[in-house]
């Protein structure tokens, strides 16, 4: 092991471009929220400089067994600690590969492959009033993105957290950190009984600039609610991906413009870029 890379995946080193690293990294801790969610902290186990990682990119995880290095997991950046190089991970148990994931203990360690893919909006923000729209393991990529926009802008920031029930309602107090947070639950649990796009917040609130992240048909009718409403809208999607480098196009997205690989035109995408 040298600079933590892998030696075994250290060929397709050549294959990505030089911002982009393959780092062994170490769990400092793996906290489980609910039984099918864990947040995973992350922390290189070398003095190599990390990275620029930004809000919207994600990772491509090894899984801890898997033969095949090319195969790996895409994960949304949750959080990312530039001054330490921590970097958080929101794991759903979804498979066997997940609950791998999921169960690793602290001081293991993953090959990751990062930072991938684009970003939320980063310019021209100043001013704006944002809504962070997201749902199940969807919210992982907003809570990066809530701490970036209070921390460099002046934009006013809502979220809207949208589960199934109470328990699912994942990082309430994280997100209530950065800015004011409703929840809807499709059993009334906790706050509005309905789904994200019933909540108050979009039906009446500032139809600006509204960012979502979740299960497609929620994303869709947000989506549909911003049209009707005038705001403008950018969705991460949640394609199917195996490579994360635009070489298999199992995640390609159809848009205006053609077909394109979500992992290196995406995650994040205009809805008036999609064909919804
Ligand atoms: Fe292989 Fe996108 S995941 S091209």
């Amino acid at each position: 092991m040298e600079n933590g890379i892998n030696p075994n995946t250290a060929d397709i080193l050549a294959t990505i471009p030089d911002r982009k690293q393959l780092r062994e990294m170490r769990v400092q801790t793996n906290t489980q929220l609910t039984p099918r969610y864990s947040q995973i902290v992350l922390v290189p186990v070398d003095r190599a400089k990390m990275p620029r990682v930004l809000p919207g990119q994600f990772v491509q995880v090894a899984v801890p067994g898997s033969t095949d290095t090319m195969l790996r997991r895409p994960i949304s950046v949750n959080y990312y600690d530039a001054v330490t190089g921590a970097l958080t991970l929101l794991v759903a148990r979804a498979g066997r590969a997940t609950n791998v994931l999921a169960d690793l203990s602290e001081g293991s360690q993953l090959n990751i492959l990062f930072p991938l893919g684009n970003t939320f909006p980063l310019e021209n923000l100043d001013g704006k009033q944002i809504t962070l729209i997201g749902g199940g393991v969807g919210v992982a990529p907003l809570l990066y993105y809530s701490a970036w926009l209070k921390a460099n802008t002046s934009a006013t920031v809502r979220t809207v957290l949208a589960a199934r029930t109470e328990g699912d309602v994942l990082l309430f107090d994280r997100f209530a950190r950065y800015a004011p947070v409703a929840v809807t639950t499709d059993d009334g649990t906790m706050g509005i009984k309905g789904y994200a796009a019933d909540s108050p917040v979009l039906t009446e609130g500032p139809a600006d600039l509204w960012c979502v992240c979740g299960p497609s048909p929620m994303m869709k009718a947000v989506a549909a609610l911003a049209r009707k409403r005038g705001a403008e809208c950018v969705v991460s999607l949640e394609n199917m991906m195996a490579c994360g480098l635009g070489a298999c196009l199992c995640c390609v997205e159809k848009t205006v413009k053609g077909n394109v690989c979500v992992c290196t035109n995406g995650p994040v995408f205009n809805t008036n870029e999609l064909t919804w």
